[in-house]
């Protein structure tokens, strides 16, 4: 592969979620490479302290705007606005209801709430996203280990259902090629606020003993925007969790 390829040069990009975390490191990367990267998360101030730090670095134009996953109203607002797109991105989560939810105690309301964003609200992103995105462009969701390593206590592996719907749309939006990242452990997120030793703790078997950078997790959606015979495919970033 020539360097040429490696390339989002005049490409646009758009990472919803992109102002921390995996999204935040994403939205770098592909400025890096030359793109017009454009990140979205809900709260206004987050988006401003997100567009803050790309700036620090030199790269492509950056802007950011405020979307809210959970309103389709909104959803339809953003992509209305923003005109033409290769890429989309979409690392939103919010952990709604919680991590844990173990099947004898569940409160079936709060069930519910953890897909609002990362399945129902990603699946508008994609509805409203597709009528703007250039047919050799390219949608990359993300999953989680969840759903590969289920865990007692934690029965809701929302991954599992955008996974599914990954390839479910890799085939109903071709060529547009649709793709899901499945993270491990990444020092994002609410990852950062856990005790080291827990981290640790969660992460020592593993064949590489310890969490994802966002960064690492973040090379994973560039793969899946720079290659395009690469469509309906989950690409774990987990250390060889999916061996253990
Ligand atoms: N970190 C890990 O170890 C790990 C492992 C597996 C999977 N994941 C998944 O990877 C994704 C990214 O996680 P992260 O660790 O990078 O966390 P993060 O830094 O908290 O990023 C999540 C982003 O989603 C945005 N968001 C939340 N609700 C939203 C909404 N209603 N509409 C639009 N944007 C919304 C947040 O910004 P606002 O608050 O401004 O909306 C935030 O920027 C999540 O889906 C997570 O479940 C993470």
């Amino acid at each position: 592969m020539s360097s040429a390829t490696l390339s989002l040069k005049g490409r646009r990009v758009v990472v919803i979620g992109g102002a921390s975390g995996i999204g935040f490191a994403v939205a770098a990367l592909a400025r890096e490479l030359g793109a017009e990267v454009l990140i979205a998360s809900s709260r206004e101030d987050n988006v401003a302290q997100g567009l803050a730090r790309l700036r620090e670095s030199p790269g492509g134009a950056v802007s950011g705007e405020v979307v809210d996953l959970r309103r389709e109203a909104s959803v339809a607002g953003f992509f209305e606005s923003l005109g033409v797109l290769d890429h989309l991105a979409i690392t939103a989560g919010d952990w709604a209801g919680g991590m844990a939810a173990s099947t004898r105690d569940l409160d079936l309301d709060a069930a519910r709430a953890r897909f609002e964003v990362r399945f129902w609200g990603v699946l508008a992103a994609v509805k409203h996203a597709v009528p703007h995105l250039a047919p050799e462009g390219s949608i990359t969701l993300t999953s989680g280990m969840l759903t590969h390593r289920p865990q007692k206590g934690a029965v809701l592996a929302v991954g599992g259902a955008v996974e599914s719907l990954a390839k479910a749309l890799a085939m109903d939006l071709a060529p547009i090629r649709v793709n899901a990242v499945c993270p491990g452990y990444t020092l994002a997120g609410p990852v950062l606020s856990m005790a080291a030793e827990r981290v640790a703790a969660a992460t020592s078997r593993l064949p590489v003993p310890r969490a994802a950078t966002a960064t690492e997790a973040a090379q994973a959606y560039i793969y899946a925007m720079l290659n395009s015979y690469v469509t309906g495919q989950v690409l774990p970033v987990d250390g060889g969790g999916l061996l253990v």
